[in-house]
C-alpha cells in the first residue's frame, strides 16, 4: 500500500510538469483528490489492516495530500506569471517612445498667473492659505460686516446649495459656493494666531451674466495683514512692490475711493488695459477706457477685527481682493476671460 501511495505521488509529479493550463492543472487536482479520488481506494482497505498499519497509511496518504494541495497552489502561481508575462509581452507599449514630442505639457494660464503672484507673495514673508469652495453664509457675509437684508449683499449674487439640504440648517449656518476669497480672512483671524499675512488664491462663484471680464466662475487673490500699528502706508508699499514685480515698468495704476462694508476705507485700483496699450477704442477689456478694474482694497473695517475676536484698539489690519483671471488677461494679452473656460487646448499650447 505504501507502493501504491508512492505511486499515486510519482503519476501527480510526472502529470504536473506537463501542465501549462490552469484548466488541465485543475482537472488533475480534482482527479486525484476530489472526483475519483485514487486515495479513496486506499482507504477502503485500511480496514483490513492491522491498528499500526492503518496508522501509518493514514499519515502518509495525509501527507500526499497536503503536499498536492501545495503543488498545486505553486503551480497555480507559475501558471499565472507565465500568462501575465505573456499578456506583457503581446500587448507591450513603450512608454518612452516618443518623450521628445513637441507636445510639451502646458500649465493653464490662470494656474501660471497664480503660481507667480505665490512666489511674489512668499518671497515677502506671505504664506498661503486653502480653504473649501463651499462656503457657510456667515463667513461669506455676516462675519465680514454683510448681515442678511443688507443691500451689498446684491453686489455678490450668489450660487446657494439646493434647498434640501439648506432648510434645516440655521441661516448662519446656510451654505453657499463661496462669492469671494473673503471669508478665509474671517477663517484666518479666527483660527490663526497674530500676526497674520497670508494670500489667498482660489475659486469663487457668481451668478453672473458672461461677458469678457465676467464669469460665473473665476479665480480671485485675496492678502491680508493683522498687526498691531498697521497702516495705510505699509498697504501702500505692499502694493506697490507687488505691482511693480508682477507687472511691467510703464504700468500706470489709478485709485478711487469706493465702498466695501469689511474695509474703510476703501478703494478700487485700476491698471491702466495692458491689451490696447490705450490706444484702442473697441477694446473688449477695457470697453475703450483704457482702465481695467483689478484690485480692491484698504483697511480692514474694525466691525470684522472686533466679530473674529480681535481688539480694533490694539490691532489694524489690510486687506485686498484681485482677479486672477483679468490679471492673466492682461499678462497674456488675452481679449476675453471667458476663454479660459472653453478648454481650447490651442490657447493653452501658448503658454
Ligand atoms: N471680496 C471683495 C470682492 O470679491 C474684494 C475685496 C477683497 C475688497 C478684500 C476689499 C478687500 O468683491
Amino acid at each position: 500500500m505504501t507502493t501504491q501511495i508512492q505511486e499515486i505521488k510519482q503519476y501527480f509529479i510526472t502529470n504536473l510538469k506537463n501542465i501549462d493550463s490552469l484548466e488541465a492543472l485543475k482537472e488533475l487536482e480534482s482527479d486525484l483528490l476530489w472526483k475519483k479520488w485514487k486515495l479513496n481506494d486506499i482507504l477502503k482497505w485500511l480496514k483490513d489492516l492491522d491498528i499500526e498499519q492503518k496508522k501509518e497509511i493514514w499519515v502518509l496518504s495525509n501527507e500526499l495530500k497536503s503536499f498536492i494541495l501545495s503543488e498545486v497552489e505553486k503551480k497555480e502561481i507559475e501558471i499565472e506569471q507565465i500568462n501575465y508575462t505573456k499578456i506583457e509581452s503581446d500587448e507591450e507599449i513603450d512608454v518612452t517612445l516618443n518623450f521628445e514630442s513637441k507636445d510639451k505639457w502646458h500649465l493653464h494660464p490662470i494656474s501660471l498667473t497664480s503660481k507667480i503672484l505665490e512666489d511674489i507673495f512668499i518671497s515677502l514673508g506671505f504664506k498661503v492659505e486653502d480653504w473649501p469652495q463651499i462656503e457657510k453664509e456667515e463667513f461669506n457675509f455676516d462675519k465680514l460686516n454683510i448681515p442678511d437684508n443688507h443691500p451689498a449683499r446684491d453686489v455678490w449674487d450668489t450660487f446657494w446649495i439646493t434647498d434640501e439640504i439648506n432648510n434645516s440648517k440655521a441661516p448662519w449656518e446656510k451654505v453657499l459656493l463661496r462669492t469671494h476669497t473673503s471669508p478665509v480672512q474671517v477663517r484666518t483671524m479666527l483660527n490663526k494666531e497674530l500676526p497674520i499675512k497670508i494670500i489667498v488664491p482660489g475659486r469663487v462663484f457668481r451668478y453672473e451674466q458672461e461677458d469678457a471680464r465676467h464669469t460665473s466662475n473665476f479665480y480671485q487673490l485675496e492678502w491680508l495683514v493683522v498687526w498691531k500699528g498697521v497702516t495705510f502706508w505699509d498697504l501702500k508699499w505692499t502694493l506697490d512692490t507687488v505691482m511693480k514685480k508682477l507687472l511691467w515698468e510703464q504700468t500706470k495704476l489709478r485709485f478711487r475711493p469706493s465702498i466695501f462694508p469689511f474695509t474703510e476705507p476703501s478703494a478700487e485700483v485700476d491698471i491702466s488695459c495692458q491689451l490696447c496699450g490705450w490706444k484702442w477704442d473697441g477694446c473688449k477689456m477695457c470697453s475703450g477706457t483704457w482702465w481695467v478694474e483689478l484690485l480692491w482694497a484698504w483697511m480692514v473695517h474694525p466691525k470684522v477685527l472686533t466679530a473674529c475676536g480681535i481688539d480694533p484698539e490694539v490691532y489694524s489690519g489690510f486687506a485686498f481682493g484681485m482677479w486672477i483671471d483679468r490679471i492673466a488677461a492682461q499678462r497674456y494679452s488675452v481679449s476675453s476671460s471667458r476663454m479660459f473656460y472653453q478648454n481650447k487646448l490651442k490657447l493653452n499650447e501658448q503658454f
